[in-house]
């Protein structure tokens, strides 16, 4: 639904109570017109249910593009070359988006980049992203030389890696590196919303501390009922992949290829799940045609370059 401040002011979280009781939960600034408060007009932002309500409100299919100017909350290394990124949206112009999707960060107009939201749409203000720093890349040295404060513009949403909340197949996620970060936020997502399917992550890293949140991970299989994890290291799945040097387009598909028999063997059949697959390219491309190949539904599949 429609919303925009999540702070009384705008008014675009406005909804007609057609039945049932509310309690107001915080102040508004927002005024309502005469006819819009004989009409039982309420902001959602700034009521709660106090039972089963009947409202009337407006859906929007899209979300509609966002240009936000945030501040840098923390930058802090999380291993390796890979570092989060934890921005935040003025109180007044909170991010919509859906888990799964992506932003455009602009610093300074000097260096873009579009990357997949780490964080849970929950919390709208506070917007994390997962990067690899890279050698010799105009981007990567401006995020490394940001400081708290400093402004960055997020332009977005931007993607279609959602949950499918229509589907009530279980989940399989395959998070390849830093693929972990649009995961991390649709298995936020799905917790919150108390999801009742299935959800399986399977988490192939590429070095050895490539696991830079397996205590987070490890601490959702204790409140989510649901919730099954594989750690995996890519030179286990394949005993050739470098890391030291970066894995190189094969060693992607040797390890996508040895990730694909094991779960094969793992589940009595793949096509009864949905699977989404966030990673390099080479591996969501590799995966999802071997999939295809034999068979497996390709409206059951979801990816996302990272
Ligand atoms: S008044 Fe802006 S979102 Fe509710």
């Amino acid at each position: 639904m429609n919303y925009g401040c999540s702070n009384g002011n705008c008014g675009l979280c406005q909804a007609r109570l057609v039945s049932g009781e509310v309690s107001k939960i915080s102040h508004h600034d927002f005024v309502f017109g005469v006819a819009e408060k004989s009409m039982g007009h309420i902001l959602l932002c700034a009521y709660t249910a106090v039972g089963n309500v009947v409202i009337e409100a407006h859906e929007s299919a899209v979300i509609p593009e966002q240009h936000i100017t945030t501040r840098v909350k923390k930058l802090n290394p999380l291993a390796g070359d890979i570092v989060l990124l934890h921005l935040q949206t003025p109180r007044t112009q909170r991010l919509r988006f859906l888990a799964g999707q992506s932003v455009r960060l602009d610093l300074d107009g000097r260096a873009c980049a579009t990357h997949p939201i780490a964080s849970c749409p929950c919390d709208d203000r506070n917007i994390q992203f997962h990067i690899r720093l890279k050698f010799d890349d105009e981007f990567s040295q401006r995020i490394e030389s940001l400081k708290p404060a400093n402004t960055v513009q997020i332009i977005g949403p931007l993607g279609d890696f959602t949950l499918n909340n229509r589907s009530h197949r279980s989940i399989l996620l395959l998070a390849f590196d830093t693929g972990f970060a649009p995961v991390k936020s649709l298995i936020e997502h799905a917790m919150q919303l108390e999801h009742s399917e299935n959800l399986y992550l399977y988490w192939i890293a590429e070095a050895e501390e490539g696991h830079y949140m397996h205590n987070l991970v490890r601490s959702w299989i204790d409140v989510f009922d649901n919730f099954s994890y594989t750690p995996l290291n890519a030179k286990d799945l394949n005993p050739c992949a470098t890391p030291a040097g970066g894995m190189q387009t094969d060693a992607w598909r040797d390890v996508s290829q040895a990730l694909l028999r094991q779960l094969d063997a793992e589940h009595d059949n793949l096509n009864d799940f949905d699977i989404y697959v966030a990673g390099p390219d080479t591996v969501v491309q590799f995966v999802r045609d071997s999939l295809v190949k034999h068979g497996f539904p390709r409206e059951q599949f979801k990816s996302i370059s990272t």
